[in-house]
């Protein structure tokens, strides 16, 4: 564990939550070099990373092309000139850096998808050679399942049966509403069922059950992707490896 920047300097206008965020985000952002193919994550913590690497495009120079996360990520990126590419093009993702709603030192797992985009986010984080997810130190527990409930992207389709299925392992699966009250549909048309399981003894057990829940398409249970994990805190930026 190494401590890499300080908080200092950070606009008032920041909750202490977003500049702990913004500095995580910002010193991940210096892993990225000229020529990479660079995953784009999603969400509020992405979103400071995003602006970080528009920056160095200016500044730097820096030249990259990235895959995003999301459409919300895609217009960010697209605001800033960010140049976007597909996996029509690369299938072979050289870093990839995004946030999480949990994050479980040492093996390094993560619960993801409370900003929708876990499908994607999977998808880019296992095509990934690497990946370093950046976070407020607010989302460290010691167990999996403390703090949020575990996002399970679904096919709309049946998806009463589904919620049926998924109670059975013991969670209380709730449907994901939007503003208008509706069911919340994610960027691939799925909608998502947030499942509390509590503090978990055993997520990999629990990941490997869902992933055999039929109508199931992922879910928020990252166990096996990041390589690293920058944390902002009240001490600054501490960067943890993966301890296998
Ligand atoms: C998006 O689907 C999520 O996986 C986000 O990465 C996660 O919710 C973290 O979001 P914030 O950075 O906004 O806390």
């Amino acid at each position: 564990m190494m401590s890499v920047a300080g908080i200092m300097n950070a606009p008032m206008n920041l909750s202490q939550q977003d500049q702990w965020k913004k500095a995580a985000a910002e010193a991940a952002a210096k892993l990225v070099e000229s020529g990479m193919v660079v995953g784009l994550g999603t969400g509020s913590t992405a979103a400071f990373l995003v602006s970080a690497l528009g920056r160095r495009m200016t500044e730097e120079n820096l030249r990259i092309t990235a895959i995003p996360t999301s459409a919300g990520t895609a217009e960010q990126a697209r605001t800033l000139n960010l140049p976007l590419t597909t996996f029509a093009d690369h299938t072979e993702i050289d870093l990839t850096i995004d946030g999480a709603d949990e994050v479980l030192l040492g093996p390094l797992y993560l619960i993801k998808g409370h900003g929708g985009a876990l499908l994607r986010e999977k998808i880019v984080a296992a095509a990934s050679k690497r990946m370093a997810v950046i976070a407020d130190e607010t989302k460290i527990v010691a167990r999996l399942g403390s703090l949020v409930s575990v996002p399970v992207e679904v096919v709309p389709y049946g998806w009463q049966a589904t919620q049926k299925k998924l109670t059975q392992l013991e969670c209380k699966p709730a449907l994901r509403l939007g503003a208008d009250k509706k069911p919340y549909v994610t960027d691939g048309g799925h909608y998502i069922l947030d499942c509390a399981f509590g503090p978990m003894e055993d997520p990999k057990e629990i990941a490997h059950h869902l992933d055999h829940v039929v109508g199931v398409v992922e879910h928020g249970l990252f166990l096996r992707y990041a390589s690293e994990a920058f944390i902002g805190g009240s001490a600054g930026v501490k960067v943890f490896k993966k301890e296998s």
